[in-house]
């Protein structure tokens, strides 16, 4: 009989929760247009992206209010809903879009209630699988926009919680207030800076999500990957998101396109196997 796990499946699976998921995502930020602004060029090709993403095995997506701001979710909704069974959305609020430039932060109780229930909205939800507070806000004490989210999930509105861009100590401040699943922040071969909020979450058995897996394309140009990858007859984005998924097992990659070959390129990814010496290379 034909092996009917689909590709991104090939990596196993993580929990958030109570929920499973294979354990490489999908980011879906990148069907909204460009700079993340807007309508995309064309919405039924994004649709068609959506839809074949879930096809080859990604059963989490990554998305935000702030992607287009609101497209990433609507299209989401128009691709999807009514949801499969098995697919966990994620999204994010905490940031805003004054304009195609800016990512302000706005972490105010008053802000995440509302945001909260226009992704709901949005999205066609109840509740949300995973809502993430998407970045700190200096301006607002931590623990307020924590705990909002907090009261928020006790209405039952958000069934897990994440961070995003966060320190360790600000990761430890939030696990007071309320149960955390997972963390999301920018995490890549070729940027490891958050390694110490890896470990945290590794030790805590918290899903790590690193955003800009790929380094936004930029990881693709190392030496090193280029070298790993014709050694195993893959491709750089093919080794990045190998290397993430080997580096630790509550890692979560999520790599963005908006093109169907760089999906059915990355999820073929779950499947490689980076060897102790491929992996020694890339340390
Ligand atoms: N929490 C946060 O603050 C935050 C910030 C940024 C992003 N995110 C999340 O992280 C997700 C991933 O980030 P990202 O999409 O910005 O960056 P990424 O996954 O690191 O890289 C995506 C970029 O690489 C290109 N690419 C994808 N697959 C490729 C392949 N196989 N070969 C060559 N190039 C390839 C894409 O272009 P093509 O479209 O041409 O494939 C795109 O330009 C987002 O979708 C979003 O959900 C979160």
């Amino acid at each position: 009989m034909a092996d009917l796990l689909p590709p991104a499946g090939a990596a196993g699976t993580l929990r958030l929760g109570d929920l499973t998921v294979n354990r490489l995502g999908f980011g879906a930020m990148r069907v909204a247009g460009p700079d993340i602004w807007g309508d995309p060029k064309d919405r039924s090709a994004m649709r068609r992206l959506l839809v074949c993403a879930f096809e080859l095995g990604h059963t989490f997506f990554d998305t935000a209010d702030s992607y287009g701001p609101n497209v990433s979710e609507t299209i989401i909704a128009e691709a999807l809903h009514p949801y499969p069974a098995g697919l966990v959305i994620g999204t994010k609020g905490g940031l805003v879009r004054p304009s195609r430039h800016r990512w302000d932060e706005d972490g105010r109780p008053e802000h995440l209630r509302r945001a909260l229930d226009g992704s709901l909205k949005r999205l066609r939800l109840e509740r949300v699988d995973l809502y993430q507070f998407h970045a700190p806000d200096p301006k607002v004490p931590f623990a307020d926009s924590v705990g909002t989210l907090a009261e928020l999930q006790r209405a039952g509105k958000i069934r897990h919680l994440g961070v995003s861009n966060v320190t360790v100590k600000q990761l430890d401040e939030a696990r007071r207030i309320a149960t955390i699943v997972s963390v999301q922040n920018e995490y890549n071969i070729g940027n490891r800076a958050d390694d110490d909020v890896l470990a945290a979450c590794t030790k805590a058995g918290i899903a790590f999500i690193p955003w800009f897996p790929l380094g936004a394309g930029r990881a693709l140009g190392s030496a090193e990957v280029k070298r790993v990858a014709a050694s195993l007859n893959a491709t750089p984005a093919q080794v990045a998101i190998a290397w993430l998924l080997a580096h630790s097992p509550v890692m979560l990659p999520i790599p963005g396109t908006s093109s169907i070959a760089h999906l059915e390129e990355n999820a073929a990814a779950a499947a490689l196997q980076l060897s102790a010496t491929d992996l020694a290379a890339l340390a």
